[in-house]
């Protein structure tokens, strides 16, 4: 019996090609990994909102930020899984979690409203990304129904957020 991979040793290897256990790559598993790295750098944001936010509106936002972080750590884990249900390990690495995403790290004290706006952003970039890669989806439907899932409920997040901000 071969030794488990340490996370570092997991951590090192890249998308779609030596990680894949059967040898292959794939446009979709490289997607996935981005789509995880983005959901991922999404709910810390958010959970960074939930935490570090002040002010009058701190007892609405607080558990709706709670509830969305939530949310988005169970879609990354759900995006980890659908990697490994294809054959492939799942990338580990905060700093791609960062860079992938472009979302920015924040510090306290936040101006509520303004990060809010900079939360719809960031969700209707990852909206964006998770419809172009479920396009190209035609010959795994289970994955595509997966991406329409998350682009749902990121739609939802979406409204709730903008209907407060207006
Ligand atoms: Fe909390």
């Amino acid at each position: 019996m071969s030794p488990r991979p340490s996370l570092r040793e997991l951590s090192s290897v890249s998308v779609g090609g030596a990680n894949s256990s059967s040898g292959g790559s794939s446009p979709i598993i490289t997607g996935l990994q981005k789509a995880l790295n983005f959901t991922y750098a999404l709910a810390s944001f958010t959970q960074n909102l939930h935490w570090n936010m002040v002010g009058d509106q701190f007892l609405l936002l607080h558990p709706i930020l709670g509830d969305q972080y939530s949310g988005l750590f169970d879609d990354a884990d759900t995006i980890a899984e659908r990697i490994r249900q294809l054959d492939t390990f799942v990338v580990v690495d905060l700093a791609k979690f960062q860079s992938d995403s472009g979302i920015a790290v924040l510090k306290a004290p936040f101006d509520t409203k303004t990060q809010i706006k900079q939360l719809v952003e960031y969700h209707q970039k990852n909206i964006e990304t998770l419809k172009a890669l479920e396009k190209q989806c035609s010959e795994d439907l289970e994955t595509q129904n997966l991406l329409v899932d998350l682009v749902t409920k990121g739609q939802k997040t979406v409204w709730m957020l903008k209907s407060y901000l207006r």
